[in-house]
């Protein structure tokens, strides 16, 4: 059983990247294999709706000039995906939101690759915003036949310089507790 993580910040190791380790840390103590991808410093576009995808159907984007199609590799042979951003202006990041972008529209070209896979997403916040980002991935993770994973709290930490969401006792609950009921949920549906 694996689960791939994408840190979506444009500060590799900063608060996103702290929340996420926290859900993988609970994931590995229950034996699920872990990887974390950061995308900080990768220049990552969207979807150029060139719809070579569906004609393809070879499980690739047309655009090959990064690692795009290396990370749809990864989350189509993960068992579980998480994708963890900051707020940026009450958002996810465009890196996240490039990586949905592609990766969304090659698993739609290709009979729904990602259906029935879990997922979750991790937000890091200063003050506000965090829901619509939050929201931004989960109507990616829907859209895709996902089955989404719920904390005790939407999966948010609060926090602005690097570390800050340590500080956050709700957040990083949330977060542990989100990393139990994804090795749960991963148990109970997964046969590898
Ligand atoms: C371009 C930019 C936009 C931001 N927009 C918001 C925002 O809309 N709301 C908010 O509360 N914090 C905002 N922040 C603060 C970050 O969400 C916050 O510092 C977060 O902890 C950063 O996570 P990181 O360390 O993983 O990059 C913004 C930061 C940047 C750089």
């Amino acid at each position: 059983m694996k689960v791939v993580a994408f840190n979506g910040s444009a500060r590799k190791d900063g608060n996103t990247a702290i929340l996420i380790k926290r859900v993988l840390k609970e994931l590995e103590k229950e034996g699920v294999e872990v990887e974390l991808i950061q995308l900080a410093g990768q220049k990552i576009q969207g979807c150029i709706a060139c719809r070579k995808c569906f004609s393809a159907k070879n499980k690739r984007c047309a655009v090959t000039d990064d690692l795009i199609n290396d990370y749809i590799a990864k989350m189509l042979e993960a068992d579980g995906i998480i994708l963890g951003s900051p707020t940026y202006f009450a958002d996810c990041t465009i890196q996240i939101k490039a990586l949905i972008e592609r990766a969304g529209m090659v698993a739609r070209a290709n009979d729904q690759m990602f259906k029935r896979k879990i997922g979750a997403a991790v937000i890091a916040v200063r003050r506000a915003g965090a829901i619509h980002a939050f929201d931004t991935i989960n109507h990616f993770f829907t859209i895709s036949q996902m089955i989404t994973v719920g904390s005790s709290y939407w999966n948010i930490g609060i926090g602005r310089e690097i570390g800050e969401v340590d500080k956050d006792e709700e957040g990083i609950d949330t977060m542990i507790t989100l990393g139990k009921n994804m090795a749960w949920l991963m148990h109970k549906i997964c046969l590898r």
